[in-house]
């Protein structure tokens, strides 16, 4: 919650002229905002200031008062940025500190700025420009994750590990390439990002209350100031549209889903019963009673968080359906979920991202789990196939083999050439040139598969793509 200082004497409010009393307390408590709503502060302050040069332009405004509203609309941005100006109880909202704060350095002046606007195209506009600046914030957080599992992929090219379906044993991979499946959803995730900043990039400045404004304003201008591609083509759907909000929590909820599923093998990986990846002490934690605890906390919490952020896009989501235009003072609610998955992603990231980069890989366990649970019984049929056999039969061949295996709790490679040609005279002794792991990962050289070459590929082009996200993430959307 923002600092907010206890109350004044005559507090500010943006309505009031037609009603005879004051509100009561537990109105006052129920519709106020200003505790969480105060982050917009920034960029209230940034829309004042581009439509305090639009009135000037409309000659609402002489240029000596454009010149004192512009320095204090500074001023009052340095004050919030010191925290020596600070929103009161009484302040209704962001909104509402702003106006007194302007009120309180030019004076009647200060109360010209609302001209042509209104809370609900201010508000629209002010978390529009927020999340699109702390998309840039996710984004560079996205990256770094993305880099320490692609760094540390680098190291395990051509390790070999147990890929798995339904959580058994399947066939061997690389552990590069496993490590780079949990960067290719997260590359989605910024592209889904900056998709989602494309059809947020439009500016709802100017559709006043709910239909335009009489006054010669000039949207497009003002939308050009604030980094904004366009100006909202629809002054109703301007203050009614939340879609960008709910557009972003889906973005942010499929974040949350896809570091629950890297959570989930992060803690699997390091259990006694896995043993693939020991943590670095300073991102694990231990137990208040055994001290012989490590525990991999970090991915929990990233598997716990998912909740909460699926909980932001019910939320609003809920809270947006059948709400008849245009707005209703239900959208108040879309602030709180927006700021905490912003929130929850800005803590989550960069713990995972530390806890990536200083795992150390048990290269040793890995390997030695690649084959076992009978992982090399494809390249059998594989190869039975090769030799003109139905892949029908050759199933059905390989399966007859791990069921021996199985009886005699060997492995494929200790049956005898007698054996092997008891299930099928196709089976000659040189089908064992494909039973080794190595053999079975170098096979493997189809772009997008878990060979090292195609690996290595991948790794490469993933770094390039990486690269040019950076470039994004640090973008700055709203000009000064
Ligand atoms: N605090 C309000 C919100 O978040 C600002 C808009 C208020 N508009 C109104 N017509 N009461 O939605």
């Amino acid at each position: 919650m923002a600092a907010v200082t206890e109350q004044t004497d005559n507090p500010t409010r943006l309505w009031g002229g037609r009603f005879a009393g004051s509100p009561a307390e537990a109105l006052a408590r129920l519709s106020v905002s200003v505790q969480f709503d105060w982050r917009l502060a920034p960029y209230d302050l940034a829309a004042s200031r581009a439509h305090a040069r639009v009135l000037a332009g409309a000659g609402l405004l002489d240029a000596d008062e454009l010149g004192r509203m512009l320095a204090a609309l500074d001023d009052l941005e340095a004050a919030c940025a010191s925290g020596s100006f600070r929103p009161t109880v009484d302040d209704e909202d962001v909104h509402t500190a702003l106006e007194r704060g302007l009120l309180e350095r030019l004076g009647a002046l200060g109360g010209k700025l609302r001209a042509g606007r209104s809370r609900n195209d201010q508000v629209a506009t002010d978390l529009r420009l927020y999340l699109r600046d702390h998309a840039r914030g996710v984004a560079g957080r996205l990256v770094e994750l993305a880099d320490a599992l692609t760094e540390q992929a680098a190291r395990h090219v051509d390790t070999p590990a147990p890929g798995m379906t339904h959580l058994q044993h399947a066939q061997p991979v690389t552990f590069g390439h496993q490590l780079l499946a949990h960067v290719q959803p997260l590359l989605r995730d910024l592209d889904r990002l900056r998709d989602w900043d494309r059809r947020c990039a439009v500016s709802p400045l100017g559709a006043g209350a709910l239909a335009g404004s009489s006054l010669p304003l000039d949207p497009i201008r003002v939308a050009k100031e604030l980094g904004f591609e366009a100006a909202a083509p629809n002054s109703m759907d301007a203050v009614a549209d939340r879609d960008f909000v709910a557009e972003f929590l889906f973005v942010t909820a499929l974040i949350g889903v896809h570091l629950s599923r890297l959570g989930e093998e992060l803690v699997l990986w390091t259990t006694q019963e896995f043993g693939w990846v020991e943590l670095d002490d300073a991102f694990a934690t231990g137990s208040s009673i055994m001290p012989q605890k490590k525990n991999a906390d970090i991915a929990e919490l990233a598997r716990g968080k998912a909740g909460r952020l699926i909980g932001g896009l019910v939320t609003v989501l809920t809270m947006l359906k059948g709400l008849p235009l245009s707005y209703d003072r239900d959208m108040q609610e879309d602030k709180e979920p927006a700021f905490d998955a912003v929130d929850t992603l800005e803590l989550v990231l960069p713990a995972l991202a530390g806890m990536v980069s200083t795992m150390t890989v048990r290269v040793d366990r890995l390997a030695a789990a690649a084959p076992r649970g009978y992982t090399l019984a494809t390249e059998i049929a594989d190869w039975l196939v090769r030799r003109g056999v139905p892949f029908r039969d050759a199933h059905e061949i390989t399966g007859q083999l791990v069921a021996l295996c199985v009886a005699r709790d060997c492995a494929l490679d200790e049956l005898t050439d007698g054996d092997l040609l008891a299930v099928s005279p196709a089976l000659t002794p040189e089908v064992r040139d494909v039973l080794s792991v190595r053999s079975a990962l170098a096979a493997r050289t189809t772009p997008g598969s878990t060979g090292p070459g195609p690996v290595a590929d991948q790794l490469a082009a993933a770094g390039d793509r990486l690269v040019a996200w950076r470039e994004w993430a640090s973008e700055r959307v709203v000009p000064r």
